[in-house]
């Protein structure tokens, strides 16, 4: 464990079993369907690449890239698009896949901006849930494990671009980013 890390909340085998089963539950979900898997950069990277190999059923794979974070702990409460979807999703199921849903600005503004392309669905799958910062009203259909208030960092998730490389998930530490 890195020195900045307080605790690990997640190791990588709890997080690759329950990947596992959110996997499962999806490809019965989709099964016959058309579905494209968006990951949003870049937080969802290593979540989704996970994920991807636990969906049984055909589908495609696109991203897109915000960000509302930078480098600051607080949400900013604007939500850049950085990169839009390589293809059309008109008629098609698409599965948005996020790292974790904080005040679920990032995905409310999402879903507007993608529910104007006519798919045929649009659903959230999270790896990880923080519903006590929840300011936004967003339905999230796949979840994996409800988080607690701290700041987290791991498995694709940063602090200052930092962290996205641990495989698993920690709580960092306070002194980290308030000096
Ligand atoms: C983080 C995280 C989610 C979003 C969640 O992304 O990956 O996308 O914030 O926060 P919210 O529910 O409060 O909007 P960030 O903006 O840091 O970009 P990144 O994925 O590139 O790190
Ligand atoms: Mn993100
Ligand atoms: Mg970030």
């Amino acid at each position: 464990m890195r020195e900045d890390i307080k605790e690990i909340l997640l190791s990588e085998e709890e997080i690759k079993s329950k990947v596992k089963e959110l996997g499962a539950e999806i490809s019965r979900d989709y099964e016959g369907k058309e579905l494209v898997v968006v990951g949003v950069l870049k937080g969802s990277v290593i979540f989704a690449a996970e994920l991807l190999k636990n969906i049984t059923t055909d589908c495609e794979l696109d991203f897109m890239a915000v960000s509302s974070y930078g480098n600051s702990t607080e949400s900013s409460g604007i939500v850049r698009i950085l990169k839009d979807l390589d293809n059309d999703i008109e008629g098609k199921h698409v599965l948005i896949v996020e790292d974790i849903v904080d005040t679920g600005i990032t995905l409310s503004y999402l879903l507007k901006y993608l529910k104007q392309r006519h798919a045929a669905s649009i659903e959230i799958v999270t790896l990880l849930n923080k519903p006590a910062r929840r300011v936004a009203d967003i339905n999230v259909k796949y979840h994996g494990f409800e988080v607690p208030d701290e700041f987290i960092v791991g498995y694709g998730i940063d602090y200052a671009e930092k962290y996205r490389n641990l495989p698993y998930i920690g709580i960092l530490k306070r002194e980290v980013y308030e000096k």
